[in-house]
């Protein structure tokens, strides 16, 4: 029974799970922190994947690996295989203005035509998140940085080349050099640049030369989604496995999710992370010139509509600190106040928001009175608010036509009492609770273990790992709470 490995290189840590092929049983796992903040140098990164190999016990006995990991974060080479400077990550808001740059440009000046021209040429409209803003931060405030650019990365395909021995030359833990045409990633993080589309499945030279100034950049090869890109460095993983491990393509952390649960058109998943996402596969993606949805790839073929907010988990961080009191804490006093909390609506633009698109936006909270002047009433609000900030998602997908046919939750938010009961409230639907679980570790084992079987019959499809569904809510609609939030939402237009 071969082994594989799925990575999980995220904002917050790198996670590694390793399982059966076969079966896809679960047999060891291992993580590792990685810094805070929004620019992070990415040998942290690397530092942390070996930290967690060596928790899982090596890597030397898994036959396939992948790596999934955070969209977005701009990783720029030197000719030496060097990294210029530290990423900007998908959550750093610096190039909010080269967003609003490039799309005015595209539309010779009309913001509207530009925004529609962006989603149509690559399915989404840029906002800071996107790589391709960041090269243009880059081409405007550091340019001695950017004349070096030789190749620009992303992190999972980053990662997956230093597995590959690859790496900065003279550095002892990559043996094979700066081999910047041996960097390789996947349809669904390319399609997260800004210079991809998912589409015609081409990368947009033009495009990118609009941000750098120049397009004379080693861009990874997207390899096929079951394709191995290259084979690990015995070093590293696959010492003891004839052949050695065969890296799989990879994928942005939401595709390795979508594919770590399964989805296939029709299913949408709701996750309560750094980031909040709700995504749904599709057949095609479409091209949302309002910007609430961009089309992205999965991981199998087909599209990943994904609405994107920057304030989830946090916010639910922010009011434990507020009210001083745990997970479970936060819980209790929120399951206390009514639904719609009496009035009381935080709208949780905590750190600027992304969908809708206010990177420099602060939060609101509307209806203080001394009825609703309670920790109970406050934690509700905060629960209800980051809610309904996916709630606008889900209806953004709906607009787009996608088919809402099942709805699960998942992040470890999705584990508290009180956003188990208030999201069937806020959605009006009946929602799915995953097992808890690592999805896009789990995801991209599942990639590494389609590689490996597709090594040896090209025609193989993706292993049918199942997903449990651990709890069913029923839909419990209570209208009060989005129509609240919706009276407030847009009361400052810079808010
Ligand atoms: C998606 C996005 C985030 C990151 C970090 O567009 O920016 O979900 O992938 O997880």
């Amino acid at each position: 029974m071969p082994l594989v490995a799925g990575v999980d290189t995220s904002t917050q840590s790198c996670k590694i799970v390793v399982r059966d092929a076969e079966t896809g049983t679960p047999v060891r796992t291992g993580s590792a922190k990685h810094p805070d903040g929004t620019e992070v140098d990415p040998r942290h990164w690397w530092d942390a994947f070996q930290e967690a190999a060596a928790a899982a016990g090596g890597l030397s006995d898994v036959a396939a690996l992948a790596v999934g990991g955070q969209q977005h974060g701009m990783v720029v080479l030197d000719a030496d295989g060097n990294v210029i400077r530290p990423a900007l990550l998908w959550n750093d808001n610096r190039s909010a203005p080269s967003a609003e740059a490039l799309i005015a440009e595209l539309g010779e000046g009309s913001r509207d035509a530009g925004a529609q021209a962006w989603a149509d040429a690559v399915g989404s409209v840029l906002v800071a998140s996107l790589t391709i803003t960041k090269l243009r931060w880059l081409h405007d405030n550091e340019p001695e940085n950017a004349a070096r650019v030789a190749a620009v990365a992303l992190p999972h395909d980053w990662l997956s080349w230093r597995i590959a021995g690859y790496g900065p030359a003279g550095d002892p833990t990559a043996p094979l050099g700066p081999q910047l045409d041996k960097l390789f990633t996947d349809r669904s993080d390319a399609s997260g640049t800004g210079y991809y589309d998912a589409a015609t499945s081409q990368y947009r030279p033009d495009l990118l030369e609009r941000a750098l100034g120049r397009a004379d950049v080693v861009l990874p090869r997207v390899v096929g989604v079951a394709e191995a890109g290259a084979v690990a460095h015995a070093s590293v993983a696959g010492s003891s496995v004839d052949g050695g491990a065969l890296i799989g393509p990879g994928a942005g952390d939401n595709a390795g999710a979508s594919l770590g649960l399964g989805m296939t058109p029709g299913d949408i998943a709701i996750s309560i992370g750094t980031s909040g996402v709700v995504s749904a596969v599709a057949p095609k993606r479409t091209a949302d010139g309002s910007g609430a949805i961009n089309g992205f790839a999965d991981a199998t073929g087909n599209a990943l509509m994904l609405a994107v907010t920057l304030n989830a988990a946090r916010v639910l961080d922010a009011a434990r600190e507020v009210l001083d009191v745990d997970f479970d804490g936060l819980a209790d006093l929120a399951l206390q106040a009514p639904p719609g909390s009496d009035g009381l609506v935080l709208v949780p633009y905590l750190e600027g928001e992304r969908t809708p698109n206010r990177p420099d936006a602060t939060g609101t909270l509307h209806g203080i009175r001394l009825a609703t002047s309670t920790r109970h009433h406050l934690a509700r609000a905060y629960i209800e608010g980051m809610l309904c900030g996916l709630a606008d998602g889900l209806d953004a997908l709906r607009a787009q036509g996608v088919s809402v046919d099942r709805v699960m939750l998942i992040g470890g938010a999705a584990q508290s009492p009180a956003v188990q009961q208030i999201a069937p409230q806020v959605f009006g639907l009946p929602i799915g609770i995953p097992e808890p679980g690592e999805y896009v570790a789990d995801g991209a084992a599942r990639q590494a273990a389609w590689v490996l079987a597709s090594a040896g019959d090209p025609a193989a499809v993706a292993p049918a790992w199942s997903t449990t569904i651990a709890t069913t809510l029923d839909a419990d609609p209570k209208p009060v709470i989005r129509d609240q939030y919706a009276a407030v939402r847009d009361l400052t237009e810079a808010n």
